[in-house]
């Protein structure tokens, strides 16, 4: 592993370890930024912001906040979780997806989008031509939100989160986008768009490739996004599938991907 590399990796260990309140995610974007950046000088001045990162160095960063999700108790959902949920998927990924938070089966197996509208999630993504495994899945927040925090066997018992946990949980999301660095981002439904794209609403957002800007790290313009429906949205509402489809294709264009039948 590189010197700075090495530095970084004990930075978040020290943070972990003391549970200091200091935003570590900062140091994440800021560490492969180029204005704060100790690296040299890029050689190829066209070559763009990419991400630096080694595998090795990725997959380190990852687990380093994948544990800080699971003992975060920042906010209430953090005490009535089962397991956090972090997200998942490959370090390198091109395109990631972003939800709005764990429901009941998250919640219970402390993965992403494993109940009936990750299988759908599943099924948009097999539709681009990729494997689940290729993208990286996660949610704006790591924890179940409940509408009765005191019932987590109950079915049903989804809600929305919260602006407030929403801010809260905020750095983690940025520390993953940070360090994978995709290319694209599918934000699925309202919440995640506003959050990621601009406050406003889910019609106005879908339709348009944006740039993703974040307030820790210098994305420079390298990754772009788009809004699309939640696959809880399409369950309950089937006829929106074909303007979901239409906003998949619009990012297989940009991707360069073949679409089916073309
Ligand atoms: N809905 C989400 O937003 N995320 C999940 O992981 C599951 C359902």
């Amino acid at each position: 592993m590189k010197k700075e590399a090495r530095d970084l990796a004990r930075e978040f260990k020290t943070f972990l370890a003391n549970n200091e309140e200091e935003d570590f995610i900062m140091k994440a974007g800021a560490a492969k930024t180029p204005a704060s950046s100790t690296m040299p000088e890029k050689e190829n001045p066209a070559e763009t912001a990419a991400p630096s990162f080694s595998d090795g160095e990725k997959a380190e960063i990852l687990a380093e906040t994948a544990s800080a999700i699971a003992r975060c108790q920042r906010c209430p959902l953090g005490t009535t979780r089962i397991k956090a949920v972090p997200g998942e998927g490959n370090p390198n990924a091109r395109l990631m997806f972003i939800g709005e938070g764990p429901g009941f089966d998250e919640d219970h197996q402390g993965r992403p989008f494993v109940g009936r509208a990750g299988q759908l999630l599943d099924k948009m993504i097999e539709a681009m031509g990729l494997q689940r495994g290729e993208v990286f899945i996660a949610n704006m927040v790591k924890c179940h939100p409940m509408i009765d925090a005191t019932d987590t066997e109950k079915r049903g018992n989804d809600r929305p989160p919260s602006l407030e946990e929403i801010a809260l949980c905020r750095k983690f999301i940025e520390s993953q986008i940070a360090v994978i660095r995709p290319q694209y981002i599918v934000a699925l439904g309202g919440v995640a768009a506003k959050s990621l794209i601009k406050d406003t609403s889910l019609s106005a957002l879908r339709g348009k490739v944006h740039e993703l800007e974040l307030d820790s790290a210098d994305l420079d313009g390298s990754v772009k996004i788009i809004a699309t429906y939640h696959p809880a949205a399409l369950l309950r509402n089937p006829n929106w599938k074909k303007d979901a489809w239409e906003d998949l294709k619009m990012l297989m264009r940009e991707m360069n991907l073949k679409i089916p039948g073309k």
